[in-house]
């Protein structure tokens, strides 16, 4: 589409970006609702971050999607952050509103936004959650279980410190009970989803393969990674006869904040723009 000299501009930072599919969902939702403007990959080192955010808001961009590795620094930079933002402890989302630089993050909403778009609204209410992993994704699925009416969230990883540490942080600030452990001590009893939130199974990894067989009657399986769309794990779900949810979705869904944000019109997450997104993958 030709820009006019007034188009709405906004980008993701990251470093590197060639990966990343955000300018194609982007483009997608532009070109659908016919808007002047216009969704970047920039490519910016760590130690340019600051000042090429300065210049590219003083270049009239109106907000920027942060990835891997600035996601921390943008929570440092910003002066306010939303509420997700400060329990994630991590920034997706910048924006400049009346000369502050304002933090959000995205990720919890697009969890929430999945499971209750696949699992119904009151699925999670008073039941029990496990999370694998103990990493930037967990703190934005604690986040996002907590604002679904979670009981209890179980968090269980390779390196149990790290759980242990990530328990204590949330603790106080979110109402489900939260408690952290080794994979020694799996057990599924009780549990009525799993949210898969490392690395393990993208690609060519294989996935972590913890026993399913214990859990609550109609479980379901979430798996954060979306490449391969089903993992070994959502496939081992799937013959148990447990309910499948993958990554894409929570992919499209913590995209739609930021349009809002940047271009003024609410997008909708499709089968058309899950069609576009796949032929990248
Ligand atoms: P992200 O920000 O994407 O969540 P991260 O902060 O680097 O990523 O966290 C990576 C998570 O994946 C950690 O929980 C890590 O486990 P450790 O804390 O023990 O390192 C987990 N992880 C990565 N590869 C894994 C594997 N092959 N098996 C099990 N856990 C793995």
């Amino acid at each position: 589409m030709t820009l006019s000299g007034s188009a709405k501009l906004a980008g993701v930072i990251g470093w590197p970006i060639s990966q990343s599919l955000s300018p194609r969902l982007h483009g997608f939702w532009l070109a659908e609702h016919g808007i002047d403007g216009a969704y970047l990959p920039l490519a910016i080192r760590p130690e340019d971050f600051s000042t090429s955010l300065d210049g590219l808001f003083r270049a009239g961009f109106t907000g920027f999607n942060v990835t891997v590795p600035h996601k921390e620094a943008a929570f440092a930079l910003a002066a306010r952050h939303d509420k997700a933002a400060r329990l994630i402890g991590a920034v997706n989302l910048l924006l400049m509103k009346d000369g502050v630089l304002e933090g959000r993050n995205t990720d919890a909403y697009g969890l929430a936004a999945t499971l209750t778009q696949e699992l119904g609204p009151d699925f999670l209410k008073g039941k029990t959650a496990a999370i694998w992993g103990a990493g930037g994704t967990t703190r934005a699925a604690i986040t996002a279980l907590a604002g679904l009416g979670v009981a209890e969230i179980r968090l269980f990883n390779r390196t149990p410190e790290k759980a242990t540490a990530l328990a204590r942080a949330f603790s106080g600030k979110i109402a489900p009970k939260l408690t952290a452990a080794g994979y020694d001590a799996w057990s599924g009893k009780d549990v009525s989803l799993i949210v898969h939130t490392t690395s393990a199974g993208m690609k060519e990894t294989p996935s972590l393969d913890l026993p399913l067989g214990d859990l609550a009657e109609g479980a379901a399986v979430f798996d954060a990674v979306y490449n391969p769309l089903e993992t070994g794990l959502l496939r081992r779900a799937r013959t148990e006869g447990l309910k499948p949810v993958d990554g894409l979705w929570m992919l499209l869904h913590q995209a739609v904040p930021s349009f809002e944000a940047f271009f003024g019109a609410t997008p909708k997450v499709t089968p058309a723009l899950r069609a576009h997104l796949l032929k990248a993958l």
